[in-house]
């Protein structure tokens, strides 16, 4: 059976309030998606991370403290996914990538949140899609592609449909690295899909049919990223 690791932002997830239907609807997708590959999905920390991140942040709290903040939001929101997969899914996130490739010997999908300071889940997301042997890497976040700019700050930004892994590293290395940055891929994880030339899909992850054509290889709206 072959693999795929999803990148499930925590703004789709857990935006501004919580929406149980749309988090029951994305563990269905991936139930039924699990019948046809091994799923890994690794959840962000969404609102829920941003606002312990910007309250610790003007109490003057250090950047390796706010990570910190940042992962225990994520794996909360992982816990919420689990509790909506119930047993199809393992019942705690693992805390690192290897212990996550363990869990796939044993349940269909395996969801976990961050691991240590210094990166995002997507980076998180695409460690494991290599230790995994993945056939794709599927980012589910809340813009529908890879754009040469911020489309949500510039408005002239042009989204591109197909781009290089280089390509992808050049638009990402423009963003900052602070604890909370949004950016469509964070660096790291783009670095590591360069270096394994992973198959990597950027899609919108609120259009369900969309984000599900993704993850089963159908043709989606969004950006194909390869080499
Ligand atoms: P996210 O993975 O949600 O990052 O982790 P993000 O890009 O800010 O947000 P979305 O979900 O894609 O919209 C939230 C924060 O938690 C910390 C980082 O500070 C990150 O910005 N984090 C997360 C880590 O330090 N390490 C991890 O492994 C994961």
């Amino acid at each position: 059976m072959e693999t795929v690791v999803v990148s499930i932002g925590g703004s789709i997830l857990a935006p501004e309030a919580i929406d149980p239907e749309f988090v029951m609807k994305i563990a269905k997708m991936l139930k039924s998606a699990s019948k046809k590959f091994k799923v890994y999905a690794v959840v962000g920390g969404g609102k829920t991370a941003r606002k312990y991140i910007d309250a610790g942040r003007a109490i003057g709290a250090d950047e390796f403290t706010l990570d910190d903040m940042g992962i225990a939001a994520t794996r909360m929101n992982a816990r919420l996914l689990i509790a909506a997969l119930g047993e199809s899914a393992n019942p705690v996130p693992p805390e690192d990538v290897n212990d996550a490739a363990v869990l796939g010997k044993k349940y269909e999908i395996v969801v976990m949140g961050g691991t240590v300071p210094g990166h995002t889940t997507d980076a998180v997301a695409a460690s494991l899609a290599e230790k995994v042997g993945a056939k794709r890497f599927i980012n589910a976040t809340s813009i529908d592609g890879v754009y040469t700019a911020d489309p949500k700050k510039d408005k002239n930004a042009k989204k591109i449909e197909t781009l290089t892994h280089k390509e992808l590293m050049e638009i990402v290395s423009k963003n900052g690295m602070g604890a909370g940055v949004n950016s469509v891929i964070d660096p790291v994880a783009a670095l590591i899909l360069f270096r394994s030339k992973l198959e990597t899909l950027v899609v919108n992850g609120y259009e369900l049919k969309e984000l599900e054509s993704a993850v089963m290889g159908k043709k989606f709206k969004g950006s194909i990223i390869k080499s």
